[in-house]
Parts: C-alpha cells; sequence; structure tokens
C-alpha cells in the first residue's frame, strides 16, 4: 500500500477517524458532534476495534467517515493503534474504496511512534497471499493511505514512516517466502532468491557465498548432510555478509531453513505436517532482514546464515540409531529424525563461529513444545547474555513481536548423553522442557561469543487472521531483528 503524508484533510477520500470509549468526542472536526451522534444512533461505543460508517451531510471534513474504536483511554498502547491501523484498513477495503486518509490520533505520549505504529498496522494488514487464487473476491483494491498529521510533526512523521515502511515490507517479504507452496519453495529456489536479495545490496556492501553439497562435505557439515539424505533436493548453505565501513561489532544471524519437514523416518502425523512448508522461516526472516539492509544501513558488520534442505523419508534417509558428525569434530546420535532443526543448525553455529562474531543469534521453528509453553504469540528465548535477551525483547517492543526467555539448565543435559556418540538429538527424559534441551543442544555447537537462540515455532505462522496478521507466515521477527541492528 502507498502511504502518503499531509497535514490537511482532503473532502475527496474517505476518512477514518479513532474514537476512544467512555470520552467519544472528535476534536477538531467540524460537525464532530453531529458525527458521533449519528454514530451512537448506530450503537457505536467506541469499544476496542468497532467501527461505523457514516454519510454526513455537507460540513463535515469528508462525505464518507469511518469510526473506529480504540476501547478505554487509559489501556491505548502502539499495539492498539497498530490494531487498529489493521481495522481500518479491512473497513476501508470492505466498503470497495481505492484510497483512504486516516487522521493520526495523538494520543500516545511518543508521537513518533504512534505513527511508526499506525504505518505498521495499515502495511501488514494490506498483505494477502493471492498468488494462487483465481478470483480473490476483490473488485477494488484500497491501493493508498494518506495519513493525517499536524505540520509540527510533518518532518519527523517522513521518516518514521519511511522506516515503518520498509520494516513491514520486509516482513511481508517474509510472509511470501513461506506461505509459497513447499515444491515450489526448494532449497534451491531460496538459493534463488537469496541472489536476488544479495544483487539489490551489492552495492551496499553486502556479499554473498553459497555452499553446494561437495562444498558442504568437504567443510565436514555431516549434521546437516544426514539431514538433507532422505531428499532428492539438495542442500545448501548461504552466507550473506554485509559489511559497512566503521562496523562496531559484528552479528551472526543463522536460520533454520527446512523448506519441509515430513519428520524424515521419524514420520509426522499428517495433521502436524499440514503447516510444515513453514519450516523455512527462521533462514526466510533473514533474508528479509538482508532485503532491508540497504535500505536502512545499520552500522554493524552483519552474517546471514542459512541452512537449507527438505527433511525427508527417501530411501537414502537418515534413519534412527544414524550417528553424524557436525563441522565442530561433534558426532550426534539421532534418536530421532524429526529433531532435524538443531541438526542443521549445529552446522551452522559452528561455521558461524568461525566468524567470530560478538554476537550470534539463531533463529528457529524448532519445537512443538514451545508453542505448548508460550502459545502462537511469543518467540521463547535462551541463551549465554541477559542483556543481549533484553535488546532483543525492546527491540520486540518497538513492533509489537514478543520474546520470553527460558532457562537453559545445565542438570537437563543429562538427558542429552549418548553411550555412543558426543550427544543425542532428543533428550532420554521425554516431554519435559523440550525447547529448552532444543537450546542446550544448540549451546554445543557455538563456539563462543553472546549468543541467543530464538525458538518461533509460535509466532513464525499463524492459523487464522489476526488484527493485522494474515493466515499463515507473519514475518516473525523480521522487524525486532531490523530493530536490534538498528540500536546496537
Ligand atoms: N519443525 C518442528 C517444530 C515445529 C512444530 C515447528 C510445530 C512449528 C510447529 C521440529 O523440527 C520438530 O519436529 N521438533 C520436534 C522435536 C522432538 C522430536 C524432540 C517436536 O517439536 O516434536
Ligand atoms: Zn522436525
Ligand atoms: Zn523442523
Amino acid at each position: 500500500m502507498k502511504i502518503n503524508l499531509s497535514s490537511f484533510v482532503s473532502k475527496k477520500t474517505p476518512l477514518v477517524l479513532f474514537v476512544c470509549e467512555k470520552d467519544l468526542f472528535l476534536p477538531n472536526i467540524p460537525e464532530g458532534k453531529k458525527i458521533l451522534e449519528d454514530a451512537k444512533g448506530q450503537g457505536f461505543t467506541g469499544k476496542e476495534f468497532s467501527t461505523a460508517t457514516l454519510q454526513p451531510a455537507s460540513g463535515s471534513p469528508s462525505s464518507l467517515v469511518v469510526l473506529v474504536g480504540l476501547g478505554d483511554k487509559k489501556n491505548i498502547s502502539s499495539e492498539t493503534i497498530r490494531r487498529a491501523g489493521a481495522t481500518a484498513v479491512k473497513r476501508v477495503r470492505s466498503l470497495a474504496q481505492k484510497s483512504f486518509q486516516v487522521l493520526n490520533p495523538n494520543l500516545l505520549k511518543n508521537v513518533s511512534s504512534e505513527i511508526y505504529a499506525l504505518t505498521e498496522g495499515l502495511v501488514l494488514s494490506d498483505y494477502a497471499f493471492h498468488k494462487y487464487k483465481s478470483n480473490t473476491g476483490e473488485k477494488i483494491r484500497t491501493e493508498e493511505a494518506t495519513l493525517i498529521v499536524s505540520e509540527k510533526y510533518l518532518d519527523s512523521a517522513k521518516e518514521t514512516v519511511h522506516l515503518a515502511k520498509i520494516l513491514s515490507e520486509s516482513a511481508c517479504f517474509v510472509r511470501n517466502l513461506v506461505n509459497e507452496p513447499p515444491s515450489h519453495m526448494t532449497p534451491g529456489n531460496l538459493v534463488s532468491l537469496a541472489k536476488e536479495v544479495w544483487k539489490e545490496g551489492k552495492s551496499s556492501s553486502v556479499s554473498i557465498k553459497i555452499y553446494e553439497k561437495e562444498s558442504l562435505a568437504k567443510m565436514g557439515m555431516g549434521s546437516l548432510l544426514g539431514v538433507n539424505r532422505g531428499s532428492a533436493e539438495p542442500p545448501f548453505l548461504v552466507h550473506l555478509h554485509y559489511k559497512p565501513q566503521g562496523a562496531r561489532q559484528s552479528v551472526a544471524l543463522v536460520g533454520k531453513g527446512i523448506t519441509f519437514d515430513s519428520g524424515g523416518l521419524s514420520l509426522k502425523p499428517a495433521e502436524a505436517m499440514e503447516t510444515m512448508k513453514m519450516d523455512m522461516a527462521g533462514a526466510a526472516s533473514i533474508l528479509g532482514v538482508f532485503r532491508a539492509i540497504p535500505q536502512i544501513k545499520p552500522k554493524v558488520e552483519v552474517h546471514g546464515i542459512l541452512a537449507l534442505t527438505e527433511n525427508m523419508p527417501g530411501g537414502k534417509a537418515y534413519k534412527p540409531g544414524d550417528i553424524l558428525k557436525a563441522m565442530n569434530g561433534k558426532t550426534i546420535e539421532v534418536l530421532n529424525t524429526d529433531a532435524e532443526g538443531r541438526l542443521v543448525l549445529a552446522d551452522a553455529l559452528a561455521y558461524a563461529g568461525k566468524l567470530k562474531p560478538d554476537v550470534t543469534i539463531d533463529i528457529a521453528t524448532l519445537t512443538g513444545a514451545c508453542i505448548i509453553a508460550l502459545g502462537s504469540l511469543v518467540a521463547g528465548a535462551m541463551g549465554n547474555d541477559d542483556t543481549l535477551f533484553q535488546q532483543i525483547q525492546k527491540a520486540g517492543e518497538k513492533c509489537g513481536e514478543k520474546f520470553w526467555q527460558l532457562p537453559l539448565i545445565p542438570d537437563y543435559k543429562e538427558g542429552l548423553k549418548s553411550p555412543v556418540a558426543d550427544i543425542k538429538n532428543i533428550s532420554s527424559v521425554r516431554k519435559e522442557a523440550g525447547s529448552i534441551i532444543g537450546g542446550l543442544f544448540l549451546q554445543e555447537f557455538v563456539n563462543g561469543g553472546h549468543w541467543i537462540h530464538l525458538d518461533i515455532a509460535g509466532p513464525a505462522w499463524s492459523d487464522k487472521e489476526f488484527h493485522y496478521l494474515s493466515q499463515g507466515g507473519t514475518g516473525f521477527p523480521t522487524r525486532t531483528l531490523l530493530h536490534y541492528l538498528l540500536s546496537i
């Protein structure tokens, strides 16, 4: 969606106004009283995300006015504004309007975070994955929104809107990758997309290295190769690198890129497989970050490492009981081929360790247990540095993405001891602390520096439309990662 900025309301397009519950009033709006009276007549009370559509008589700022309720004034946060932006888009879309105006409500102390949230709400809720539909049901597409802000905020609002647009469009780019059918979004196709992202960033100090099967074998990545054995599609490791002049520090982003997780020979039940095209959401979010990097130019060096393969049960598939050797020399007894994310990350983390980054962040749809623990709106975070967690959490607060820390209890490592190899890929203590066990396994492959593991199994995907999230891939945690890179 195109987002314009103005300090004037035009009569030509519908106008969206936000109103609080209880003290329903529209300051500085000509005919505001009359508009509200009519809305009340329709039963509108300003309840959170309720709407009223009015066609006021002349004198009003626009001939079509949409009111969106924000609920009780004292509970309004930037998330309320982001969600209200989504409500506005959906209402205007249902009215088949090509463009509309929206008045920034000026309710939060920080006007710029309000404008930021509103813009994100508009862009993120405009997203739809219609590529494979013969009929979208939309006759007229809502293409353009004009944000009305007071003249004194106009200059700073320009920058804010620009940032919000880049970040949310990058999240939508990631949604597209996650939503593609798995037989199309293969490891090879993700590599082609990584190349496209690199081409866009080439002139902004972004480089790329692509490792194919033979090079992976040469580097000793037996763990990633083991997972790949049951698949007809070749594996890849992609290394994107952004190095701005005078970089303050370096961050390695390491992503799980399982383009389809059948579970392998430890086959998933049919229903659990239905969403497993999303098992590359971690890797996809890193491509989203690199899509935005040339536009926002963070002052830190960034490595993006994507471990790409399918997890399939073909005739050559790795088997429970097999022992794989990772790049750092550690041997892994595989007892469940469905715990494959940690196996591909073992090699990708060992590779990242060689780059000696100050900070390593791995991003993975790693465990179903994390969805049980934290639900579909919160990612689990585990690592060796509380400050890094706080930085991530704070970056998440800027864009409405939530993280919660789980403890890496060393005693739980006991369960990962193998009688025949250095470590097992699942714990002998089943059904307990599944996400933490995943984190403890990964820790064995991190080679120094600050590290955090983000288990995004829940928030990377939404089963249903939810405010500014559409059904399917969510783009999580692309926006958080970008805020984090801008904050350090
Ligand atoms: N990709 C799954 C985790 C997952 C489940 C992500 C549901 C999103 C939604 C992962 O590879 C997996 O299968 N993990 C196993 C680990 C177990 C075998 C220790 C799980 O969670 O059951
Ligand atoms: Zn799995
Ligand atoms: Zn998986």
